[in-house]
């Protein structure tokens, strides 16, 4: 059985002292989930989350990484740095990254093997444009996107990896994919690391829903046979909504 990862995506939002005081307030609530708490947060808010959420069952998580492990590349940071600290997840490609920051599938392939290199556990996003999905071409684009990101690793290395399937149209909009949607878009993924791989390790894989996730929309999203969980921007910046979203499968 496949444990539901409910993963929050701060983006470029939350100071230091937000970080702490969104922290310190979901701790209690959220301390008796089954489900699997992961806050992906700004570099600058990374030590100070590590600190106060050392102790609880919530994950701290960066938000991107270089494919090197050092050098020279003013600005950037590395795996081999996210690690040292004690950070235990990163999110690649988000399709923001992919959009405004020039990540292509190389890249992405290329920081999904150094993350792995540093013991992190990356999150993959792929998602297709609305354009791409208005031409029917979802599939064709997320299995690619997965093949390309997953290219060169073994079997053991794929233990490790959560995907996370994001429509760009849903990102942000209020839009959500319907869960039925949602749901066939993740067994397409799943269905081609089989094919790649084999089916033991496709059906342990994680594969999250993000865009436009909600505390009213949760549920019936993460009920759904292929989701494990979900991805979440906007909602994971208030801490009452993110907790609902936590505990969604409770009572
Ligand atoms: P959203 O963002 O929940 O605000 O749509 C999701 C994401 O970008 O990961």
């Amino acid at each position: 059985m496949r444990k539901k990862v409910i993963a929050g995506n701060w983006k470029m939002n939350m100071l230091p002292n937000e970080a702490i005081a969104f922290i310190e307030k979901i701790t209690p609530e959220v301390k008796h989930t089954k489900n699997d708490v992961i806050l992906c947060v700004p570099y600058t808010d990374l030590f100070y989350s590590l600190l106060i959420a050392q102790g609880t069952n919530i994950k701290i998580g960066a938000q991107n990484m270089h494919f090197e492990e050092k050098g020279a590349y003013t600005g950037e940071v590395s795996g081999q740095m996210l690690a040292a600290i004690g950070v235990k997840y990163v999110i690649i490609g988000h399709s923001e990254r992919r959009q405004y920051f020039a990540e292509t599938d190389d890249t992405v392939n290329k920081k999904v093997k150094s993350a792995l290199k540093n013991n992190l556990t990356p999150i993959i996003c792929v998602g297709e444009t609305l354009e791409q999905k208005e031409n029917n071409k979802t599939i064709e684009v997320i299995t690619n996107q997965t093949k390309l990101a997953l290219d060169g690793l073994n079997l053991k290395e794929l233990e490790n990896i959560i995907i996370a399937y994001e429509p760009i149209w849903a990102i942000g909009t209020g839009k959500t994919a319907t869960k039925e949607d949602a749901n066939n878009s993740i067994k397409e993924i799943r269905k081609e690391i089989e094919k790649i791989y084999n089916q033991d390790i496709a059906e342990k894989t994680t594969i999250l829903y993000g865009g436009s996730v909600k505390a009213q929309n949760a549920k019936e999203l993460f009920e759904m046979s292929d989701i494990d969980g979900g991805l979440i921007g906007g909602a994971s910046l208030k801490p009452e909504e993110f907790i609902k979203i936590v505990n969604y499968n409770e009572n």
